[in-house]
């Protein structure tokens, strides 16, 4: 950490001639929604966590989003990889032959690599020489790999105090703690899988990845908790996340609907309007919304052909009379039937049914558009195909081009947390 000091000097200098030029002019809003950043006291070269060195022992999905996030604010990445082996991703989904797959290249293109043998003499000396070295410990290893690599808490601590080593792992302490896992694993053991998919189908799994990439979050945000505590204690700390809590965090309102079982059907959810009698835990929702507010999926023109011309509609109680207005309903508005929330619920399905029948004369962005001129809570559903070429997200650097020696340009996710005095390296 020492170093950014170091670095931050002349920058300070430039700083202070530029500010005078900006006092002058108001500054300009950056594309990413957010003020210029600050010229006082890192300028534009300004990189929240510059001078942090991170030890990467990470791979597959999970581990490397963490690092990676950690990479777009600075952090000095240092990926370790198995000789002759490396991140087994390098080699999965190949999709252009000899170039490492997106799969990999999408999560580590801001890392520094390296191939060390930890199991090796000569690989354990290099191994606690960087120790001493970095800041962070990142390791997402079965459980029980890092300590017999010798890598115990104790051996790491002793040659770096200052050392955080954060890991995930599939469960924490209990009956599962010794089991590998992946995604659809953590989805599943979360609380997720039951609770997704439709009342009369099987569990689903969804696509976002919210077990690997989900928990890569977590943990990022208890790294840089444990930088921010050091820096008062001057002492490292363990961080542990579990991809089952990851997944039960990010799924809590399934848990608060578990609890609230008890004190009668859940009246928000269709099957309360159509009559079917809950069970002894929260059933599969479909696309109900998970707030309370009667939301569905509707058909556009062009559906069902167009897999994707479809809209999210909340029928949102303050906007109630506008919804009424715009389909075309607007006795709706006095008509007790429908006209309070309570009322509506038993009806939902009738209610929807008569909504798609106004969305389907619309494209989804002609609807979007018109609804939202009434601030009625609805979005598109994008395809992965819309979203590539989404120009306003490339303008924000969501959405990256990005240049690869063998397999020319290709997209990537860019940072999603935009700050206004920490520039994203790629
Ligand atoms: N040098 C020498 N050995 C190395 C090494 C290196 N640089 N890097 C890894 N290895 C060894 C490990 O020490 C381990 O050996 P051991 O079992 O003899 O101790 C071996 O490689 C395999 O590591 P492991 O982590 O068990 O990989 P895996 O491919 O069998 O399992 C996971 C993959 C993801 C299931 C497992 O790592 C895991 O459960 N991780 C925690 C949860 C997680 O992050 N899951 C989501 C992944 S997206």
């Amino acid at each position: 950490m020492a170093k950014a000091k170091k670095k931050s000097k002349p920058k300070v200098v430039k700083a202070k001639k530029a500010s005078k030029k900006a006092s002058k002019k108001p500054a300009a809003k950056k594309t990413n929604g957010l003020p210029s950043p600050s010229k006082k006291p890192f300028g534009q070269a300004g990189l929240a966590l510059e001078g942090v060195r991170i030890l990467d022992f990470t791979h597959v999905q999970s581990g490397p989003t963490c690092t990676q996030l950690l990479a777009w604010f600075g952090a000095d990445v240092i990926k370790v990889e198995r000789p002759g082996v490396g991140d087994i991703t390098r080699g999965q989904l190949v999709d252009v032959k000899g170039a490492d797959s997106l799969y990999f290249t999408m999560l580590n293109h801001n890392k520094r690599s390296i191939t060390i043998d930890s199991k090796h003499k000569k690989g354990k000396e290099i191994l606690d020489r960087l120790i001493k070295e970095c800041d962070v410990l990142v390791e997402n290893f079965a459980p029980g790999a890092l300590d017999r690599m010798g890598l115990t808490w104790e051996h790491i601590h002793k040659l770096n105090p200052r050392m955080i080593v954060a890991s995930v792992k599939g469960f924490g302490p209990g009956p599962y703690e010794d089991c590998k896992v992946y995604e659809n694993v953590a989805q599943c053991t979360g609380g997720s899988a039951s609770t997704t998919g439709f009342r009369d189908g099987p569990p689903l799994v969804t696509g976002a990845q919210i077990g690997d990439s989900g928990t890569g979050l977590h943990l990022a945000l208890g790294i840089v908790t444990a930088l921010y505590q050091r820096s008062r204690t001057g002492r490292g700390q363990k961080v542990l996340c579990a991809m089952q809590d990851g997944v039960l965090n990010l799924a809590r309102v399934k848990l608060r609907d578990q609890q609230r079982l008890k004190h009668g059907p859940l009246t928000e959810y269709s099957q309360y309007g159509e009559g079917v009698p809950f069970g002894d835990a929260v059933p599969r929702a479909g696309n109900d919304s998970g707030g309370g507010q009667p939301g569905r999926i509707l058909k556009c023109k062009g559906a069902p052909e167009d897999p994707n011309a479809y809209i999210y509609f909340i029928t949102q109680a303050p906007v109630w009379d506008s919804i009424c207005d715009v389909i075309g309903e607007p006795t709706w508005k006095t008509d007790p039937e429908y006209s309070t929330p309570k009322a509506r619920l038993p009806k939902l399905n009738a209610i929807f049914a008569r909504i798609e029948k106004w969305t389907m004369s619309k494209t989804k962005f002609e609807a979007m558009d018109i609804l939202n001129k009434y601030d009625i809570p609805c979005g598109p559903i994008l395809s992965m195909k819309e979203l590539a070429a989404d120009q306003s997200l490339r303008k924000t650097g969501t959405v990256v081009e990005v240049d690869h020696p063998k397999r020319g340009k290709y997209l990537s996710v860019g940072n999603p947390i935009k700050m206004s005095a920490s520039r994203s390296r790629r």
